[in-house]
């Protein structure tokens, strides 16, 4: 199991020392989420934000574009330092295609899908695919509560492709992190569980212990 800490509750201002505290305490990635106010109601940041990260992380970058048009902005995400780039397949453009730009760019693709979107509708795009993100919440805040009915998703996907790696994003917690790795979750990205608490090494430490079980 690896753990994709979210900025996205971080304080901006600070943003270098929240990501030295990140890897300090042991996340293996940092997930970027960026907001276009259109594909979800907030607007959070762009490129710019991500070549700032690069500058002061090796961490790779894991880039979720919650985006009504990510065809339009894969080039700028590689440039700046993305590692994974990952739309939704809800939002505009072809997958197939947006998929094949990002790795014409040498970038690794994954696709996400919301919670009303069953796993069956990303099934035709499971062999070129380097992840599936399956949201937890409703996209667009940190925070929200995780909806459980999303391990059944998981399970369905892991079934059709064994080797696919699964991440999960949206309300992940020490006290259902476990049942999320149990179904077949290999990357848990944690913003609130981690971000904003006092001591983020014991929040990481206390996510690995409790998916340990
Ligand atoms: C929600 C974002 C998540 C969010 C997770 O739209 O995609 O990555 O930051 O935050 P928590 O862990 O607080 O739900
Ligand atoms: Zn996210």
């Amino acid at each position: 199991m690896r753990i994709s800490v979210s900025i996205l509750g971080a304080d901006f201002a600070r943003l270098g020392e929240e990501v030295d505290q990140i890897r300090k305490a042991g996340s293996d990635w940092i997930h970027v989420d960026v907001m276009d106010g259109h594909f979800v109601p907030n607007i959070t940041f762009g490129p710019n934000m991500v070549q700032s990260l690069r500058a002061v992380t090796k961490l790779p970058l894991d880039v979720h574009l919650m985006v009504t048009q990510p065809q339009k902005y894969i080039q700028s995400f590689v440039q700046a330092g993305a590692d994974l780039i990952t739309f939704h397949l809800e939002a505009e453009g072809d997958p197939a295609q947006t998929v094949s730009m990002i790795h014409g760019q040498k970038v690794k693709a994954g696709i996400s899908i919301r919670p009303g979107t069953p796993a069956e509708a990303v099934f035709s795009y499971l062999p070129m695919l380097d992840m599936v993100l399956v949201m937890g919440v409703e996209p667009g805040y940190g925070g929200q509560q995780f909806n459980r009915k999303m391990l059944q998703k998981v399970r369905t996907l892991k079934q059709k492709a064994p080797s696919l790696p699964i991440e999960i994003d949206g309300g992940v917690n020490a006290g259902n992190i476990a049942e999320m790795v149990q179904a077949g979750v290999e990357i848990c990205v944690t913003g609130s569980a981690v971000v904003g608490t006092p001591d983020y090494t014991a929040a990481v430490a206390a996510l690995r212990a409790a998916a340990a079980v």
